[in-house]
């Protein structure tokens, strides 16, 4: 297991570091959130593991949230519950104590994702739900054309869909998330029809896959796309996105419940 960064982050990424100014970028999507609740179903006590600053917890009743990273857990607005500090791979709760768990944008983090699926299906009596993207997807973005390294890493770091629905066993459905062209949640793809929105450093810092990659690598990325930009040459390759209402992007929905 990985060792944890001064602010508690338990994860790949220091959010000591890139967690300030991360809910001014990642507001939760009403229209994503909505798949979420869909998949929640009738659920009322539910486990938000890697909960950060509270994303998508307003679609359950009584939401628990788990949360490593102090600079996360201070971003928490004031009407949300105070995260439990605790890591996904070791819950401190007992066996079936949740109607169902939740986790969004967070799997590909932890040091030990099995450990974590298995918890959270240990706590749960009924769905996991997963909010994630598929890896095999990944480099289909544009993105991938102006900055590589960057989806490369996101690639590699987001676990396949096959590995989560085993690990977690009993009967999964895999969805794919359409992602609004006005998506407030500002991860990469967010940006599919806004492509200026990703010359803001803020933007960039929010996704965690960019501080894999050095500075002067991710400058030299971003000129490159703001000189598209103003020629013209993105929107001649990419520009009839501007006009796409959705992208079926690498943005999937897990859900398991028990056998
Ligand atoms: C991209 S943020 C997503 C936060 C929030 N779920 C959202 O959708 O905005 C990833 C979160 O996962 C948390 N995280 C990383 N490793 C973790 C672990 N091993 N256990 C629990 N949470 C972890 C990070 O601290 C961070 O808050």
């Amino acid at each position: 297991m990985s060792a944890r960064r001064t602010d508690g982050s338990a994860g790949d990424a220091d959010y000591g570091t890139i967690g300030a100014g991360y809910t001014d970028y990642r507001r939760p999507d009403d229209r994503i959130a909505r798949v979420i609740a869909d998949a929640l179903g009738d659920a009322r006590t539910v486990i938000n593991v890697g909960a950060g600053a509270g994303s998508y917890e307003s679609v359950a009743p009584s939401v628990t949230p788990v949360e490593p990273s102090a600079s996360m857990r201070a971003q928490r607005p004031a009407h949300l519950p105070p995260a439990v500090e605790a890591m996904a791979e070791d819950l401190p709760f007992p066996d079936d104590g949740f109607d169902a768990a939740m986790t969004t944008f967070s799997v590909h983090q932890w040091s030990d994702l099995k450990a974590g699926l298995r918890e959270m299906r240990r706590v749960a009596r009924g769905p996991v739900v997963i909010l994630t993207c598929d890896p095999d997807r990944v480099r289909d973005f544009w993105l991938y054309e102006y900055a590589p390294l960057v989806l490369d890493t996101e690639a590699r770091r987001y676990p396949s869909v096959g590995e989560i629905t085993e690990v977690l066993g009993g009967e999964a459905s895999v969805r794919r998330v359409p992602i609004p062209a006005d998506c407030t949640d500002g991860f990469n793809e967010a940006y599919y029809a806004r492509p200026e929105r990703l010359l803001d450093p803020g933007a960039r810092q929010a996704c965690s896959a960019w501080s894999f990659v050095e500075p002067a690598l991710g400058e030299q990325y971003v000129e490159r796309l703001r000189t598209d930009l103003e020629s013209g040459a993105w929107d001649e390759r990419h520009g009839a996105l501007r006009r796409q209402p959705y992208l079926d992007g690498s943005l999937v929905l897990i859900r398991a419940i028990p056998a």
